[in-house]
């Protein structure tokens, strides 16, 4: 949530904040601001609400000379306090305009401090918690910029990404961070500062991630990094640039590219962990995570991410025997912590950073019990907590909707639940099975994405109707979830998920011609039991989309259908996932939605 970025060099500042925003723009898109100055203290600032491409076409009206300001710091907004507003917009400014501040965050005792600053005759422009920063800053300020936040940040209860400028002081800025994450980015010519790894990966090769409490002080393209007010060294870290490129290519969202990279998302997470000459998993973070007694799996996650690991929690028990279940993130941290030091403890998250997945870990990391991460993002603070882990070679994920990255996860759950299955009671002609099975698995995707017209039609009929039932039970159930979270965030429409089991408890009191259902209803062991749960929909005129093997002889039954090709059960979520994601992007474009900026969301999320 917000994106921060900060540069500082011989370039034209405003054109690379605004660069740096656009990559950016995917964390927050409420409001986007800018201030740039000149090594006189000359600034000028420009906000826009809305998009980052708004704030461009203001600041080339405003700016005629960009050279002249080689430092400046830019802000793309996702409110957490009051309206989106110009004024609200960041960056904020002290009231006697010297400092200003960009901020990622929530300052939860901003009231308090704001009482205080009033006592003082401090008036506020916004009604934002980071103006409060901005003039805590002129209030206490000492010596220098770095001394005086060193002092506020022990007022502030998190979190916070904080990033500041002197115009008095112009060559230098000032970073520190609590919870939020911050990158300094350098080479012999520049610094940035950035909120995430997108944001730079092009252009910049060498990183360097910030730990809570450390500082960044950059000065004329110079920068250090200062911890406990020592001056500390950090090693930086490279990135490869080619995993995190993405372009849109003939594609018109990215969410839509991204739903077309399945085939290649499951050949990266496959490939290199699985030999398939020789039918082996050959991961050494999965040899090594078999030489732990784990008797127990414990899966913490949020949304999307919590309905991988859901389907994960099937595979746990059905391929390794080991008893598994899921706790939201944001209830896990609610919770007593009765913490099992003989489970495994697996947090996934698409992003790197999202608050609770991050606070949880902390907790159990502190106990000391074992940890693994799912993560997709380099650098991850969650993957550099936790003691162990695999990446989801994903790729960049632009589209706020998490598609690809939940592919990517249950495919590593899918792998992980084989390998701890091999040392438990796990027969290798099964997994042997099933990973032929796995390497047949793109011929099903891709067979299902070339059903892109035909979904399209189908997305086209049912984009009118304001409420959806997701209809399945067992390890389809959080896929059904998962699809129905997908409807929501990318149309608006309303949408829940059960088993069809459920139904006669009391969903079908709302089922009518006018509030459909989509039965996933594929070949397999609840077929006929689902079976007659449509009839008992169809008793009340309620009218069926079904999600069905191809070729069946029942196809006549459903209103409509959509035909995934035949395959095994435990694979089964990947393609019926493929299908019903084109479904509700198609549903959505046919809604004119903004498909990859659903409104009001942002794609991490690192406030609680
Ligand atoms: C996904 O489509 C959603 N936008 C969102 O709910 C997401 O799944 C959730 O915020 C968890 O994110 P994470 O995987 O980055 O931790
Ligand atoms: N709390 C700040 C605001 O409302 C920053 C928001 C954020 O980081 O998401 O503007």
């Amino acid at each position: 949530m917000c994106g921060i970025f900060a540069y500082s060099g011989d370039e034209n500042a405003p054109t690379l904040l605004i660069n740096g925003l656009r990559n950016l723009e995917y964390r927050g898109y409420d409001s986007a601001w800018l201030i740039a100055i000149n090594k006189n203290g000359e600034y000028i600032y420009e906000r826009a609400v809305g998009r980052v491409s708004n704030l461009a076409t203001n600041i080339e009206k405003k700016c005629k000379e960009w050279n002249i300001f080689n430092t400046g710091i830019a802000h793309t907004r996702w409110a957490t306090h009051w309206w989106v507003t110009k004024l609200n917009s960041h960056p904020h400014h002290s009231q006697n305009n010297r400092f200003f501040i960009v901020h990622n965050g929530i300052i939860e005792n901003y009231k308090e401090l704001k009482k205080e600053l009033e006592s003082k005759k401090y008036t506020f422009y916004s009604d934002t918690d980071t103006e409060i920063i901005a003039n805590l800053i002129q209030d206490e300020f000492e010596i220098d910029l770095k001394t005086t936040i060193e002092k506020i940040i022990k007022k502030l209860v998190w979190a916070y990404a904080l990033v500041a400028i002197d115009t008095k002081n112009p060559n230098e800025i000032i970073g520190v961070k609590l919870g939020s994450p911050m990158i300094v980015w350098t080479s012999e010519n520049w610094v940035f500062i950035s909120s995430d790894i997108n944001a730079l990966s092009q252009v910049a090769k060498e990183f360097t991630i910030l730990e809570d409490f450390e500082f960044v002080v950059i000065k004329d393209k110079h920068f250090s990094i200062f911890s406990s007010w020592e001056k500390i060294e950090k090693k930086s870290q490279e990135i490869n640039s080619e995993e995190l490129k993405s372009e849109l290519g003939s594609f018109e969202y990215y969410t839509e590219k991204e739903i077309f990279d399945i085939p290649e998302v499951i050949e990266n997470v496959f490939s290199g962990r699985i030999n398939f000459a020789e039918k082996k998993i050959v991961n050494e973070t999965l040899l090594e995570l078999n030489e732990y007694e784990i008797e127990r799996v414990e899966i913490i996650a949020s949304w999307s991410s919590y309905f991988a690991g859901q389907v994960g929690t099937y595979y746990f028990k059905d391929l390794a025997w080991i008893p598994a279940s899921i706790t939201i993130s944001s209830e896990f941290l609610c919770d007593n912590f009765i913490l099992d030091k003989k489970a495994l403890y697996i947090f996934l998250s698409q992003s790197w950073e999202t608050a609770d997945v991050r606070e949880s870990l902390k907790i159990v990391k502190e106990k000391g019990w074992l940890t693994f991460w799912i993560v997709n993002v380099v650098g991850s603070s969650i993957a550099r907590l936790a003691d162990m882990g695999l990446f989801c070679h994903a790729g960049v994920e632009i589209g706020v909707a998490s598609t690809k990255n939940v592919i990517a996860q249950i495919s590593i759950l899918l792998l992980m639940s084989m390998s701890m299955g091999l040392k438990r009671n796990l027969q290798y002609s099964e997994a042997r099975f099933l990973i032929e099975e796995i390497e047949l698995l793109n011929n099903a995707i891709n067979k299902v994405l070339s059903q892109e017209k035909k979904i399209q039609e189908i997305a086209k009929k049912y984009a009118h109707y304001s409420h959806f039932f997701f209809l399945w039970r067992n390890l389809l159930y959080p896929v059904a979830w998962e699809a129905s979270l997908k409807l929501k965030e990318l149309s608006y429409i309303h949408s829940e998920a059960y088993s069809t089991w459920e139904l006669k408890h009391w969903p079908l009191a709302l089922v009518w011609p006018e509030f459909p259902c989509i039965v996933i209803n594929p070949k397999g062991t609840f077929y006929h039991k689902n079976i007659s749960n449509i009839k008992e929909i169809q008793a009340r005129n309620g009218k069926i989309l079904g999600i069905i093997t191809e070729k069946n002889q029942e196809a006549d039954l459903y209103d409509d259908t959509i035909e995934i090709p035949e395959i095994s059960e435990r694979l089964s979520p990947f393609p019926i996932l493929t299908a019903l994601y084109l479904f509700s992007y198609y549903v959505a474009k046919d809604l004119w939605r903004e498909i990859d900026k659903p409104r009001n969301l942002a794609k991490s999320v690192t406030v609680e």
